[in-house]
Formats: C-alpha cells, structure tokens, sequence
C-alpha cells in the first residue's frame, strides 16, 4: 500500500488500512529526526503522531504548529493537542499540514465549537483528502462523553495513560473503556475510528488491535534508541496477524 491513496479521504484511508500505528514523533532522536522518519516509513508506518502540550492543560511542553510544518513528510500528520482551551490554535495546525486532529475533550469548555470549527476547514495537502477530526479522552473520562458529539467527529481516541509523557505503563482498565465505547458507537449507528494512545509497546500492540483498536499510537517502544526499523517492523506485521 503507498503511503497515500489517491482519490481517497483522509478516513477512507484509515478505515481501508485498519489496524494502523502511528508513531509518536517527538519519542525519535530530534539529531536525525529526516533519518528516524524515514527508517519508519520504509518499515510500512503511514502515521507520524505529534503529541502537542503547553505545560498547562498538561504538564510537559513540547511543540507547536511550527514544528509541525517543519517536518517534511508524505506521511500522513495526526496531531493530538493537548493544550487549554484550544479553539484559536486549530487553524495554525491544519495550515501546518495536519490530516488528523484530535482534541483532549478536558481542555475545552467547548469541544463541540471547536469540533464545528474544523468541519469548516481545509486540508492544505489535498482540499478534497478532508481533515480527520477526533476527541481524546484521558483514562479518568467515561466513554459516554463522547455521544452528544458522534454525529461530529471521525475518531475518538482513548488515552490509556495519563497525558504529559512518554514511556508509562499501558492502564488495564482501557480495555474495558474500549468495549464500552465500541457499544457506544455501534449504539448511535455510526462508523467512528478507535484510537489508543499511550503505553503500546511489542508485547500488547497484537492485543489492543484485536480488542478493537483502528489507529494505535507508540512512541517511546519504537524509537527506543536502539532498533526502530525492527520495532515499527515487528508492530506492523504484529496488527496484521
Ligand atoms: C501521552 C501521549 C502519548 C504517549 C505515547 O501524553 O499522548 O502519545 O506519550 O508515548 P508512548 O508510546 O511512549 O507511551
Ligand atoms: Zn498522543
């Protein structure tokens, strides 16, 4: 499969190559960032995920739209803000060539507006690719948070960490999260994407697949420092048995 089809949107393209990693960027070796990248692009990775925090709605600060942009790829950018009250912000990340944009739903008083607020906006890789929007729950957030927002979003990602960073350990009780909120779903009738963010590493990434899981995040179990090829290798053939 390319890294891209084209002709297909933003979630066609996900749903078609479901179950899919995306790799937590800043977890690389920023002194060969061009080079890390690439080790997993040539190991069938298609997402590079960009944890954004502010130090504010999260403790830890990393990045802005800016590095973002800075990251020349033609994989596909799913970025996860977690930063206060995001709403002003969203533009200069879809400008920075986002397909995905996730949003912790605890950081806005108004997740729906800003969900509304990127419907109206266009992808600037492909206008006609569409933008993947999507709300991150943090692993003290019930599932049903998200049903009044169903009929607005492509993706709903749960984090089975808490966020601020890399390398914790996978929380049990995701699981059942991810069961509810499956229910949730097929409940409203809607095709929605399930993400899970935090703690993947090579032993459960086969689990999290088959309990369900569209789109898994990993960072620090792929860009460990010693083997990423054979990490992102071993993940990818891991989703697809
Ligand atoms: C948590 C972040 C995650 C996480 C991924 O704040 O959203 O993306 O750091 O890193 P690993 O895979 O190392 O848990
Ligand atoms: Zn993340």
């Amino acid at each position: 499969m390319p890294d891209i089809m084209p002709g297909m949107s933003t979630f066609e393209q996900l749903r078609a190559g479901q179950p899919l990693i995306t790799v937590g960027v800043l977890s690389a070796d920023m002194m060969s960032l061009a080079a890390e990248i690439e080790t997993v692009r040539s190991a069938g990775v298609k997402l590079l995920h960009f944890d954004i925090m502010d130090g504010c709605f999260c403790p830890a600060q990393t990045v802005g739209p800016g590095f973002v942009k800075g990251v020349k790829t033609d994989l596909l950018k799913d970025v996860h803000l977690m930063i206060s009250e995001p709403i002003e912000k969203l533009e200069s990340f879809v400008a920075a060539g986002a397909d995905i944009i996730t949003i912790n739903i605890e950081s806005t008083r108004h997740i729906h507006r800003c969900l509304q607020t990127l419907a109206q906006m266009e992808n600037v890789n492909d206008p006609a690719r569409g933008i993947v929007r999507g709300v991150v729950l943090n692993p003290g957030t019930p599932v049903e948070s998200v049903r009044p927002l169903l009929d607005d979003l492509e993706m709903v990602m749960l984090l089975a960490v808490n966020p601020g960073w890399g390398g914790q350990k996978f929380i049990h009780a995701t699981y059942d999260k991810l069961t509810r909120l499956r229910d949730v779903i097929s409940e409203a009738g809607r095709d929605i994407l399930i993400g899970i963010d935090g703690g993947i590493n090579k032993t459960n990434v086969a689990e999290v697949a088959s309990a369900g899981a569209d789109v898994i995040v990993t960072g620090s179990a792929v860009f460990d420092g010693e083997n990423p090829k054979a990490n992102a290798e071993f993940m990818v053939k891991a989703l697809k048995q």
